[in-house]
């Protein structure tokens, strides 16, 4: 039953919501302006002991560890996620066989672990409980992390807390690391190198000192697992002017200079699905940012052939499910209600300034209403001022890589806002002094129709801000994160589970959930407090991708 979900479990973010979206900009600015003056990654190598790399290179057997990333979001697609990953053994249809895969001794977070913003009290609901919960009354792997952007904004505060005091622990499990970067050795001469790039910023001086020494201890025969935080190698192709995106100047620097060998694989989350690119030497480079958080399109920007020559092998969810979910869009007022108090708030503003000059005799007619609407915009300051922030408002949002179809995307989106609020507050204008038969200019009057087109204005905004990022991912595959952020969709939600085996071959299992389960009944395993799910219409852990490198 529903109701027995934990009192403080969380529905998806809705990134919409204007408190969301305040406290988020405000969080982003204060960790860029003192994120990037007072790095806190040179803090913690200052405070913390040295960290050697963690050695699990003596493991007998096939060693199984699990990445996840993206993780923190709603009860339903976190938990699922980490109720998949605890249980002990997970049996997946491999080439057509059943055969079993086991929960990794080491738990690797990509980055992202919480939403919308880090605070103790958001990573201890949406992030520590779920996976508490999960593991209680099962083993425990060791938990290693790398922030993602979102864990950033509080400068990497809480993050640390939580991830690199050994002596606290993570959900009840081990956590070793005292710096937001770390390397693993691995069994095989595997190494596992997490690397923690800020803020879109670059490597710390520490962090390069870190991985020379650790470099110094690997012999010519090491092979190189690269985490980053973000897939550089897709947004450099959807961002080419973006400077800090440019996929080579971290991780080339890493292989050149440091470690003096190319990294076989590289592991990230950011993006929201599970993609796999493949270049010609067999190198793969894996998005794997499923592990909660909402979906993102896997059909735009298209990323089949990126510019450095690496090819797209496998995509989750396929093309074709990602271009209908984009419709959900059309719904935008019923999947975001509380977006529509920012639309309700500019209607109503929009609607009183213009309003302000209109005479008696101005309300009959459309077309002297707006005439006297736009006369007012140009001679009134305040009027004008308003609606140069709002065009500014809404150029700043599009997201495109050419600035004049930013400047032009915005201002039509801008426009039509414009224009909806006009015929919005002069409808309310209408009933008003028509219909209610108030005095134009009455304190009823002006109170009454005020209020008409803030309830109006609500839905209309978000209906046509929906229909713009429908637009926009349809027509021309932009605003891929804000036209499914929208979207809120908590299912086909992924992760990977990777084994070395005795040879040595590296084989990577990406394992997704189509449905998570909505409901849940509280349960006990071991004396310990857990939850099951409790809906028959969720659907199990399945195989999506494997690929198998051989030393
Ligand atoms: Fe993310």
């Amino acid at each position: 039953m529903a109701e027995d979900k934990p009192l403080k479990c969380r529905s998806m973010v809705g990134w919409y919501d204007p408190r969301v979206l305040a406290h988020s900009a405000y969080k982003l600015v204060i960790a860029n302006i003192f994120g990037r003056h007072s790095d806190t990654r040179l803090i913690e190598a200052l405070a913390s002991q040295p960290q050697n790399e963690f050695d699990y290179s003596s493991a007998q057997g096939d060693f199984w560890f699990d990445y996840a990333a993206d993780i923190g979001d709603g009860w339903n697609s976190t938990y699922a996620i980490a109720d998949a990953i605890a249980r002990p053994e997970l049996m997946l249809e491999i080439n057509g066989q059943p055969q079993q895969t086991e929960a990794g001794r080491v738990l690797i977070f990509g980055g992202d672990a919480v939403y919308p913003y880090p605070t103790r009290n958001e990573y201890d609901v949406r992030t520590e409980t779920p996976y508490r919960m999960a593991f209680a009354g099962r083993s425990h792997p060791d938990v290693f992390a790398i922030p993602g952007n979102h864990d950033w904004y509080d400068s990497l505060v809480a993050f640390s807390r939580l991830f690199c005091r050994p002596e606290r622990g993570f959900a009840g499990c081990v956590t070793r690391q005292t710096r937001s970067y770390f390397a693993l050795k691995l069994p095989a001469n595997w190494w596992l190198l997490a690397i923690d790039l800020q803020l879109g910023a670059d490597l710390d001086e520490p962090q390069v000192q870190y991985f020379q020494k650790v470099a110094a201890r690997m012999d010519d025969a090491a092979r190189l697992i690269f985490c980053v935080p973000e897939p550089r190698w897709i947004l450099e192709d959807a961002y080419p002017s973006h400077a800090s995106y440019e996929e080579l100047s971290s991780t080339r620097f890493l292989e050149e200079k440091v470690f003096k060998r190319k990294a076989r694989v590289f592991l990230t989350g950011d993006l929201h699905f599970y993609k796999r690119h493949e270049n010609a030497e067999g190198i793969q480079k894996i998005t794997s940012g499923g592990g909660g958080a909402f979906l993102h399109p896997t059909h735009a920007p298209d990323t089949r052939q990126l510019r450095n020559g690496f090819e797209q092998r496998a995509a989750y969810p396929d093309e074709k499910t990602s271009r209908s979910l984009a419709w959900r869009n059309l719904l935008f007022p019923f999947i975001n209600p509380k977006s529509g108090w920012l639309y309700a708030f500019l209607y109503a503003m929009s609607a009183w300034l213009a309003s302000a000059s209109l005479e008696a005799s101005d309300v009959i007619d459309v077309r002297t209403a707006l005439a006297a609407a736009m006369n007012a915009a140009i001679r009134d300051p305040l009027n004008g001022m308003w609606l140069v922030s709002i065009v500014g408002g809404f150029i700043f949002f599009t997201d495109t890589h050419l600035r004049s179809w930013r400047i032009l995307g915005g201002a039509c989106h801008a426009v039509l806002h414009l224009a909806a609020a006009f015929m919005v507050g002069w409808l309310a204008l209408l009933l008003t002094v028509q219909v209610f038969d108030l005095a134009y200019g009455s304190i009823a009057q002006l109170l009454f129709s005020g209020l008409i087109t803030f309830v109006l204005g609500g839905p209309v905004g978000a209906f046509i801000l929906g229909v713009y990022l429908f637009a926009s991912i349809r027509i021309f595959g932009r605003h891929g994160n804000e036209a499914f952020s929208s979207l809120r969709i908590q299912d086909f939600k992924q992760w990977l589970r990777l084994r070395i085996d005795a040879a040595g071959v590296l084989a990577i299992h990406a394992i997704a959930i189509d449905r998570v389960p909505r409901r849940w009944r509280a349960a006990q395993r071991d004396g310990k407090a857990t939850m099951e799910a409790n809906d028959e219409r969720a659907t199990a852990p399945r195989l999506i991708d494997r690929i198998e490198i051989r030393p």
